[in-house]
Parts: structure tokens; C-alpha cells; sequence
């Protein structure tokens, strides 16, 4: 991968009476990194950079954003024209391997995937040590990890045919498990895969249907629920995705390398922020309550969830869509004129017009819409970051699968600045006072 990107010249860095010249490397599109390897060598001086927000990690091929333009690219290809015109699979094959398939490769890869979803019989034992009213992200954390010990036959990461078949367990099992973390939650019997019905599909009828009758699944509801999956699909160097990298780049095996994604994921800042996006717009809960949160939000009380992002600096494309999305569900299956619907749009319509968040470049984000979506769908608010793991899976495995190739991926071993006390001698208790 290093022969890919180009050089853009040389930058140099004077520090006391050092000098040093670092390359400047140019990547297909977007800035052009400083490349700083050997700085330390060369002067003795680490970079500083918490947050991450002028470092670039890794050299990937696979996902592009441009915060300023609002643009998020698969492998090229708009997240717009993904959602309208692909499916979650196909984006699961662009995302892994680089480019959509043909007709033949998509049926044989969307095939490998519905022959993975069941799981071991024993693995079912896992759900039942958890209180039933435990979140269902904590189900994910520990049951993703131990997918690890059920696959022994697919955890050698320096074997690529056992790192494929790892990422088609991962993508095909995520339903199954999440579904199971569901139906445990609400006390209901767990609803095996069913091989005659696609992916989004399966998903739906296994969270929701029930032995005492037949379910139907609602083709409105299946392609929500699939363009939901593709705009969670990947997101570039997120900290759930950086997660997943740090944790493999010890060589730690996929399913604990996802386990520590989902863990990162929930936090609320991150993934998490669907659900505490929804607990606001009911707590806000009429329109004529608007200007006081806003009031509340620019005294820094509180942030408005769902919106602002470190990247972008634009609206969200997958905002836009998910917005759309939640004008289709509703329009089916809830009720057009949600009253919490309503106070997202009116929320979103005065924050987009006062001047803290145009100063501040505050726009929606992916989740500012996709909680009432998901709610009128009938999942409760502790699933929706349930399954933007589940989507996220196959971004977060793609992203492994990258830096296991990349010749120059080494541990992650950041360093630090440090500011606590230096050498001093030890004191025995009786002296201390
Ligand atoms: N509401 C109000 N003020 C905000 C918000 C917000 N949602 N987000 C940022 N700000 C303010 C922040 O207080 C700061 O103001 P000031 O300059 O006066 O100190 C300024 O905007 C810059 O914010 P920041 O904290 O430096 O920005 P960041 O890049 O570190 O944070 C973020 C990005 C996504 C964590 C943040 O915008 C946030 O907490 N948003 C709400 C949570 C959310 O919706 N997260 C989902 C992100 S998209 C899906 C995903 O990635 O999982």
C-alpha cells in the first residue's frame, strides 16, 4: 500500500537547533498528510494531537469524507447513490472487496452470508447469564467477544482465507445475535434465520415475530431497515473503527477486535447519541419548547444530540436520507404527523437559523433522524445502537481487513506528554503525614 499515494514534496520542522525534512504525501483526494515517522528520531520531540483531529492513522482505500462538502464516498461511490440504488449486501461487497459485484459474484457472496447466520446451539446458553433487564449493547459486548470461542477454525489472522470466512461469520451473525439480545430483553422466544428471506428481511422477522402467528414482513419496513444498514455500513476513522484497529493491530483476533468496536460504539458521543437524540425530542416534546432548549443548549447545559460531528462541517449526507426514510416509515406505518417528527424538523429548521450553531458549523447528523425512524419501526430506543453495530460491522471488518495487508501496519503505541511527578524515593507508611 505504500507504493500507492504520491509525494507532494517535503515539509521541515525547525525545533532548537534541529532541523528535519519530512515527506508530504498525496492520497487520491483530500489533504495532503505530513509524513512523520521520523520526527522523534530526528529530534528527539513527539507530536501532540489528543483527539486525533490533524493525525492521520492509517493509509486507507475504502471510505471518503469531505467534511466541508458534505460528501461521503464507498470505495468512490456516493452515499446517496448507495442508498437509492444499492442494498446493504452489495455495499458489504464493495466495502470488503473493493468493488460492486457482478450479478454472479453477488449471489454467491449474499449466499456465503445466509449460510452463516445460524449459531451454535451453545451459544445461546450466553444470553440467559444476563439479567433480563440488561441493555442490550452489553449483550453485544460480551456475546460478540465471545464469538471467539466458538470459531476456532477462523481465527488465524495471518491466513486470508480464515479472516474471509471470519467477516462473512461476523456480518451474517450480527442479525441473529442482536435479534436474540431483543427478544431476551422483552421476554420473548428467540426466532431462528430463515434462508428464503434477504438480509434486512431475516432481521425484521426474527425481532419481531412470534410463535403465535405468522409474520409478514412489510416491504416498506425491509427497505428502511436495509438503507438504514447501508448508511451505518462504514465511516472512515471513526473511534469505534480506530478502536478496531488498535485492538488488531496486537494481532487480537476479529470477533474480540469487533467486540471492542461495539464497545467503543455506545458511547453517547458516538453511536450512542440515537438514543439520547430520541430521549431529547421527547423531552422537548412540543415545539413551543424549542427556544427554551435552545436557550439551555447555548449555556452549555446540554448539547442538542444529533447534531454537530467532527468531520463534517456541512449537513450529513446520510442526514438527508435518513430523513427521507423517516417520511417513508412514517407514512406507512406510524403516524405522518408525529408530533416528535414535527419537533425534530421545527428543531432542526431554528438551530439551522441561530447563530450559535451557524458560527459553530453545527448541522444534523446520521442520527438525528434515524431514532424517530426506528421507533416507529417498533424497536425500543435501546436497539437502535444495537443495530448501528450490526451495520457497522462490515466497515469495522473491512477496515481490520485492510491494515492486516497493509505491509506497514505495526502495534499502536501512542505516547504521551507527561506531567506527573518524576523520580522520587518510596516512603514507608509510618514516615508519610
Ligand atoms: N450541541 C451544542 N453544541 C455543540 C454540539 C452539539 N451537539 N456539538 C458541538 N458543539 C459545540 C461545542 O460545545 C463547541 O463549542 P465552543 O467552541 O463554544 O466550545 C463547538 O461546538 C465545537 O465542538 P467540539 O466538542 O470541539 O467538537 P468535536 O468535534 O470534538 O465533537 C461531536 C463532535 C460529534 C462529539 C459533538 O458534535 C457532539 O457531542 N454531538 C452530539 C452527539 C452526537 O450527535 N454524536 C453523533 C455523531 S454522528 C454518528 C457517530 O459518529 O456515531
Amino acid at each position: 500500500m505504500t507504493d500507492t499515494n504520491n509525494s507532494a514534496g517535503t515539509a521541515t520542522l525547525t525545533y532548537g537547533d534541529k532541523s528535519v525534512e519530512m515527506p508530504v504525501l498525496s492520497g487520491s483526494t483530500g489533504p495532503d498528510v505530513i509524513d512523520i515517522r521520523k520526527l522523534y528520531a530526528a529530534t528527539d520531540a513527539f507530536t501532540y494531537d489528543p483527539g486525533f483531529t490533524s493525525t492521520a492513522a492509517c493509509e486507507s482505500a475504502i471510505t471518503f469524507i469531505d467534511g466541508d462538502k458534505g460528501t461521503l464516498l464507498h470505495r468512490g461511490y456516493p452515499i446517496g447513490q448507495l442508498a437509492a440504488q444499492s442494498n446493504f449486501v452489495e455495499v458489504c461487497h464493495l466495502l470488503l472487496h473493493g468493488e460492486l459485484p457482478t450479478a454472479e459474484q453477488y449471489e454467491k457472496f449474499e449466499r456465503s452470508i445466509t449460510m452463516h447466520t445460524m449459531l451454535h446451539a451453545q451459544f445461546d446458553r450466553f444470553f440467559e447469564g444476563f439479567r433480563r433487564d440488561a441493555h442490550p449493547m452489553a449483550i453485544m459486548v460480551g456475546t460478540v467477544g465471545a464469538l471467539s470461542a466458538f470459531y476456532h477454525d477462523s481465527l488465524d489472522i495471518h491466513d486470508a482465507r480464515q479472516r474471509e470466512i471470519s467477516a462473512i461469520r461476523l456480518i451474517a451473525k450480527m442479525p441473529t445475535i442482536a435479534a436474540r439480545a431483543y427478544k431476551y430483553h422483552i421476554g420473548q422466544p428467540f426466532v431462528s434465520p430463515r434462508n428464503d428471506l434477504n438480509y434486512a428481511e431475516n432481521f425484521l422477522r426474527m425481532c419481531f415475530a412470534v410463535p403465535a402467528e405468522d409474520y409478514v414482513v412489510n416491504p416498506v419496513m425491509a427497505k428502511a431497515m436495509d438503507r438504514i444498514f447501508t448508511l451505518h455500513a462504514d465511516h472512515e476513522q471513526n473511534a469505534s473503527t480506530s478502536t478496531v484497529r488498535l485492538a488488531g493491530s496486537s494481532g487480537a483476533n476479529p470477533f474480540a477486535c469487533i467486540a471492542a468496536g461495539i464497545a467503543c460504539l455506545w458511547g453517547p458521543s458516538h453511536g450512542g447519541a440515537n438514543e439520547e437524540a430520541l430521549t431529547m425530542l421527547k423531552e422537548i416534546g412540543t415545539p413551543d419548547k424549542i427556544p427554551e432548549f435552545i436557550e439551555g443548549v447555548k449555556a452549555k447545559k446540554y448539547k442538542l444530540m444529533g447534531f454537530g460531528h467532527r468531520v463534517y462541517k456541512n449537513y450529513d449526507p446520510r442526514a438527508t436520507v435518513m430523513k427521507e426514510s423517516a417520511d417513508e416509515v412514517l407514512a406507512a406505518v406510524g403516524d405522518p404527523n408525529d408530533p416528535l417528527f414535527q419537533v425534530a424538523k421545527e428543531l432542526e429548521r431554528i438551530a439551522l437559523n441561530d447563530e450559535y450553531f451557524i458560527e459553530r458549523k453545527l448541522f444534523p447528523n446520521v442520527d438525528f433522524y434515524s431514532g424517530i425512524t426506528l421507533s416507529a419501526m417498533g424497536f425500543p430506543t435501546s436497539m437502535f445502537t444495537v443495530l448501528f453495530s450490526l451495520a457497522r460491522t462490515v466497515g469495522w471488518i473491512a477496515q481490520w481487513q485492510e491494515m492486516i495487508g497493509d505491509p506497514t501496519q505495526k502495534i499502536g503505541r501512542p505516547r504521551q506528554l507527561y506531567t506527573g511527578p518524576t523520580e522520587r524515593d518510596y516512603v514507608p507508611i509510618q514516615n508519610r503525614g
